[in-house]
């Protein structure tokens, strides 16, 4: 049956790299891949167009599909709304409403850009990283949340930080099983030496391991966890943390790869479904000028093929052709060196699909 994708292109340079990315699958369909595209608003442009970043119709539209591929959302221009319709508050809640709740951020370093790290090559050479956020709970979704005004005239500003057992457990859980088909390492990262809803994650996290005799797992406090990614960041296998210090880390990660122009991301429902996306940001000082790096986007729509597509071979394929570009010397400006052959986005896109 024709598996349904919605594309939401979003802001910034969203349109450019989508656009990349919807030429690989298009290349895939002409060689038997069984898809068809809708499109959607979504964030800034979609308050632009329709007064609220997240409209009805492209709900609906995503909840239909079989997959989703996202672009970014944000931008200067929308940075002064109220927070309640800024393209952030699309993002979040189509996230939210489809129950994506397990975001996988690999970080892997292509052998051919470990100059391209800002780290020695010899501390990135061959990482290999999932890390595992939590993606519809906590702190980002945590009532009461606001800003008040105390009685002495001063505001304050709140959120809360909350985390059910059951939430815990089922991120967990994909945890482990994705670690199960890898090097069998699970490094939990919490701050349950301050915060008592992270307590509860170690204790969730250290009970459900029961389940996992052959998974070595192992805690790790998210102050010492970011210091560790940078000082020796092989250590890890799999990471599995809460949504805000999943957000912040996979940041963290993205640089020991090179750029952050080269991680995508899958943010999965408990069925498989899912939106698939770079785990960078809408770049508004870059947009329209094709010369962002739509690597990370056309990685993303590897990581729906093999995900949601169940089309493994073809996810392979798109890897490796990523990987051919590479040896070829191509670069986008993000993760350009000296010697390398500086390419605009369409460009490289096309270098991909010549590639295939
Ligand atoms: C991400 C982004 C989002 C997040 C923003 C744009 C809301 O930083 O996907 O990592 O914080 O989750
Ligand atoms: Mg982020």
């Amino acid at each position: 049956m024709t598996k349904k994708i919605v594309v939401l292109p979003g802001d910034g340079i969203g349109p450019e790299i989508v656009a990349e990315a919807v030429k690989v699958l298009k290349k895939l369909a002409e060689q038997g891949l069984d898809i068809s595209f809708e499109h959607g608003l979504i964030g800034g442009a979609a308050y632009d167009e329709t007064g609220v970043p997240l409209p009805n119709e492209t709900l609906e539209m995503a909840k239909k599909a079989d997959a989703i591929l996202l672009g970014a959302v944000g931008g200067y221009k929308w940075e002064s709304l109220d927070i309640s319709v800024r393209p952030e508050k699309g993002l979040l809640g189509i996230r939210s409403e489809l129950n994506l709740f397990a975001n996988l951020r690999p970080a892997i370093l292509y052998p051919q850009l470990a100059d391209a790290s800002t780290l020695k090559a010899d501390v990135v050479a061959g990482l290999d990283l999932m890390i595992v956020r939590e993606l519809t709970g906590g702190i980002y979704f945590g009532q009461p949340r606001g800003i008040r005004t105390l009685e002495n005239g001063e505001k304050e500003g709140f959120n809360t930080l909350v985390y059910k057992e059951s939430e815990i457990s089922r991120i967990g859980k994909v945890a482990f099983d994705i670690a199960a088909k890898r090097q069998g390492r699970l490094c939990s990262v919490d701050k349950a030496n301050v915060l008592e809803s992270t307590e509860l994650w170690r204790e969730t996290m250290t009970s459900l391991s029961t389940n996992y005799p052959d998974i070595e797992l192992s805690h790790m406090y998210v102050d010492n966890a970011a210091m560790q990614l940078v000082r020796a960041p092989k250590q890890f296998d799999v990471m599995v943390t809460t949504n805000m210090f999943g957000d912040i880390l996979s940041d963290c990660a993205s640089m020991l790869t090179g750029s952050i122009g080269m991680l995508p991301s899958a943010s999965l429902d408990e069925n498989s479904k899912g939106m698939y996306e770079p785990i960078h940001g809408s770049a508004p000082d870059i947009a329209g000028q094709n010369i962002a790096n739509p690597l990370a986007t056309i990685l993303s729509a590897a990581m729906m093929l093999r995900y949601t597509l169940n089309e493994a071979e073809m996810a392979d394929r798109v890897e490796q052709a990523v990987s051919k570009v590479l040896d070829q010397g191509l670069r986008t400006a993000d993760i350009f060196s000296e010697g390398m052959k500086k390419v605009s986005t369409s460009e490289m896109g096309d270098a991909v699909l010549a590639a295939l």
